[in-house]
């Protein structure tokens, strides 16, 4: 099954992965650390459409981590204005300061997993997309289509050690960083949250959640707990 789920998903990403600012096209090297780094953390709580531009008015003034690190903070958090959550711009310039410092992003997951202010999921996203690591990078998209591939019953948050596992398995040794934004790319616009678009999905052979007969309703999430 290892193989089957990658394969499947590697040519549907060659074939419709989509075509964002922070990625490389098919065919070039691997994309700067720090334009994947400056992405991911973009992304983490905002929509694709929200971050381009800026993402773009970043990287045009500032196209370096070295050029962050030395911009006054009251300058990174002006431009970050719009984008919401703002820990999100401290820590970035905190972590650009420790990446200038070092003289570069260190080229491995535990290493990334060391810089202040950078989270597991970033770790492990900057090790695959940048650097080709075998990571198991999980988001919340991840989790979803992990949950119904191989229709994991338990509920979130629980859930999470076993979906993990499940992610690992299917990781391949080859291509890891486009594998991770090929599951991002199928939870966003394939198997989305609501309305999952079966028919169109490269994984409907293999993926259990579907044979059982109701994708949709995967993951399944623990009911609050009452305050
Ligand atoms: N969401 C978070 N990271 C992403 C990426 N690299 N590509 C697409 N969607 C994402």
């Amino acid at each position: 099954m290892a193989a089957t789920v990658s394969d499947l998903l590697l040519d549907w990403y060659d074939a419709h992965a989509r075509d964002l600012p922070w990625r490389a096209r098919p065919g070039e090297p691997a994309p700067d650390p720090y334009r994947v780094w400056l992405s991911e953390v973009m992304l983490q709580q905002t929509t694709v459409a929200a971050v381009k531009p800026y993402f773009a008015a970043f990287t045009t003034r500032w196209p370096s981590v070295e050029a962050l690190a030395a911009a006054p903070e009251a300058d990174v958090m002006a431009a970050w204005a719009g984008l919401g959550y703002y820990s999100r711009a401290r820590n970035l310039v905190k972590c650009a300061a420790a990446v200038a410092e070092r003289g570069g992003f260190p080229e491995t997951e535990a290493g990334l997993r060391e810089l202040p202010g950078l989270g597991a999921y970033t770790a492990a996203a900057i090790a695959a997309i940048a650097f080709g690591e075998r990571a198991v990078v999980v988001d919340a998209n991840v989790e979803r289509v992990v949950a119904r591939l191989f229709a994991v019953e338990e509920p979130l948050p629980a859930a999470r050690k076993a979906i993990r596992q499940r992610a690992d398995e299917v990781t391949p040794d080859d291509r890891a960083g486009d594998f991770a934004q090929a599951m991002m790319d199928l939870g966003a616009t394939i198997c989305t949250a609501r309305d999952p678009k079966c028919l169109l999905c490269p994984l409907s052979e293999v993926c259990e959640g579907r044979a059982a007969g109701d994708p949709a309703r995967l993951p399944i999430k623990a009911a609050k707990k009452p305050k």
